[in-house]
């Protein structure tokens, strides 16, 4: 049995709806000449508006329904630390309800430095995910290991998916050295239950290979944009999954 390996891509707030649109025609086109191990998971992560499109495109497109499709799954980059109610302009977890949402983004560090959320902000976050069944993908870098962790509930912690991502590492093409991912993972560990441990931060294809024995799982900003870019990234994992697979032989 492969290990199973979760790829989130994270779109941020780029991409038009129609530009979505795009992007899945092509991404079809790619799926449609592979094969993959149900060990290999993909989550897309667009921008609100978009949600109902991928759901939709979920739900309807063939080549997801074909022998060895990829599964695929969806998540929102955000959610209201408030429940449904009078918080104008807040995405509460009633909002997402009937997307077929299986994750949502938590606490990212663009959250905590632009927006300023809060470590309670972010557990009140992780609270309104949960009470909706929906997985909390909680990203950390070192300095919020253990100040999130105080805020939060022992469920919380247990049922929140851990994304390790140095702010150094986002955005800048300086991913950061697996013995130091390695390192967050053991801290990480005292804190949280880590039933798995996603690592994140100028991920791509060239680099997949570096994190995949150390995680369970990437989250991928830049890379994921372009379906090719994306699709070189998932097909690394299929290589490495193969490697893997003769090495145990
Ligand atoms: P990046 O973004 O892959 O562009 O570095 C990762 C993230 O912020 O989730």
């Amino acid at each position: 049995m492969n290990k199973e390996i979760t790829i989130i891509a994270n779109w941020k707030s780029n991409k038009s709806l129609p530009e979505v649109e795009g992007f899945l025609a092509e991404f079809e086109k790619l799926l449609a000449t592979r094969r993959f191990d149900s060990s290999v998971k993909l989550v897309l992560a667009p921008a609100f508006p978009a949600l109902p499109l991928v759901s939709d495109w979920l739900k309807s497109a063939q080549v997801l329904r074909a022998e060895g499709a990829l599964a695929i799954s969806l998540a929102a980059q955000d959610i209201s630390p408030y429940p449904a109610g009078s918080y104008t302009g807040a995405v509460s977890a009633r909002n997402l309800e009937g997307l077929n949402l299986e994750y949502v983004l938590v606490g990212h560090s663009e959250r905590r430095h632009y927006f300023g959320e809060s470590n309670q902000v972010i557990a009140n976050k992780i609270d309104q995910a949960l009470s909706s069944n929906l997985v909390p993908i909680l990203c950390l870098d070192d300095p919020d290991f253990e100040s999130q962790a105080v805020v939060m509930s022992a469920e919380a912690r247990a049922k929140s998916l851990v994304a390790y991502e140095a702010l150094s590492a986002i955005g800048t093409g300086q991913s950061t050295r697996p013995e130091v991912v390695i390192e967050a993972r053991e801290q990480l560990a005292h804190h949280y239950d880590l039933p798995k441990f996603i690592y994140g931060g100028s991920v791509t294809a060239e680099n997949v290979g570096d994190y995949l024995e150390i995680s369970d799982g990437l989250l991928v900003g830049g890379a994921s944009l372009k379906p090719e870019d994306l699709m070189a990234i998932l097909d690394q994992v299929k290589d490495w999954q193969e490697r893997a697979d003769s090495g145990r032989g």
